[in-house]
């Protein structure tokens, strides 16, 4: 195998790719097509992980009432999440939308097997929670890739993890780790949907984030 050579043009195109990833939570409807699908999910497989342990599992949930039970385990988490805000901001939070389970036409569930016989625990003595690590940048993988294919994403963690888990029907063993709306999105944004609702803003000061 060549190595391929990354111009400058591919690397502007990539500088674009990472500023015009977004968490999406509005989709239409249409479905991205399974080859398409099946690559990016074949291209996350490339994720680096803790010993080559590859503890990444997803899910698809195509079942409608699987995804009617996750929806309404959304609505539930999110109503105690409401409920417990501070009256100042209370108002300002019923406002956002954080999930585009309705229109989404994939959804994905991310679980992580916390001890695969894969990487022969290589890595892990230490620090067993790099499988989780490994696992959440499977997950970033995944949002690159579609995001390159115009695919948008939006990440769902407004929910129980162990009744995921039943909902789901997942391995004993399995952790969950996210919940993910996939599908074209309605309109494209080079800012967050949280900043543009005047929720947070996003850092981009490097001295924030970077100590010498
Ligand atoms: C671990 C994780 C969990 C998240 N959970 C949610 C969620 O439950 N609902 C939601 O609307 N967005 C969720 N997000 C998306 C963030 O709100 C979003 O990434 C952030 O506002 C920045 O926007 P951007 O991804 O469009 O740049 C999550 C993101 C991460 C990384």
């Amino acid at each position: 195998m060549t190595a391929p050579v990354f111009d400058p043009e591919f690397r502007k195109k990539l500088d674009e790719l990472f500023l015009w990833r977004r968490d999406v939570r509005h989709f239409r409807r249409d479905p991205v097509p399974e080859p398409v699908l099946d690559h990016l999910l074949d291209l996350t497989c490339a994720t680096p992980s803790v010993g080559l342990s590859q503890p990444w599992r997803f899910m698809r949930v195509d079942d409608a009432g699987r995804r009617e039970a996750v929806k309404a385990e959304f609505t539930r988490c999110n109503a105690e999440a409401l409920a417990r805000r501070d009256e100042g901001d209370s108002a300002a939070y019923a406002r956002l939308k954080l999930a585009g389970l309705d229109d989404a036409p994939h959804h994905v569930a991310v679980f992580c097997d916390p001890d695969p016989a894969q990487g022969r625990g290589l890595g892990r003595l230490t620090m067993p929670e790099t499988v989780h690590w490994s696992a959440v940048m499977a997950i970033h993988s995944f949002w690159l890739a579609a995001q390159a294919q115009n695919v948008g994403l939006g990440w769902v963690s407004i929910l129980d993890p162990d009744r995921m888990k039943t909902i789901l029907e997942a391995e004993p063993e399995w952790q969950f780790m996210a919940y993910l709306c996939v599908g074209y999105p309605e309109q494209d944004h080079g800012t967050p949907e949280l900043e543009r609702r005047g929720w947070e803003q996003r850092c981009a000061e490097r001295r924030h984030w970077i100590r010498r």
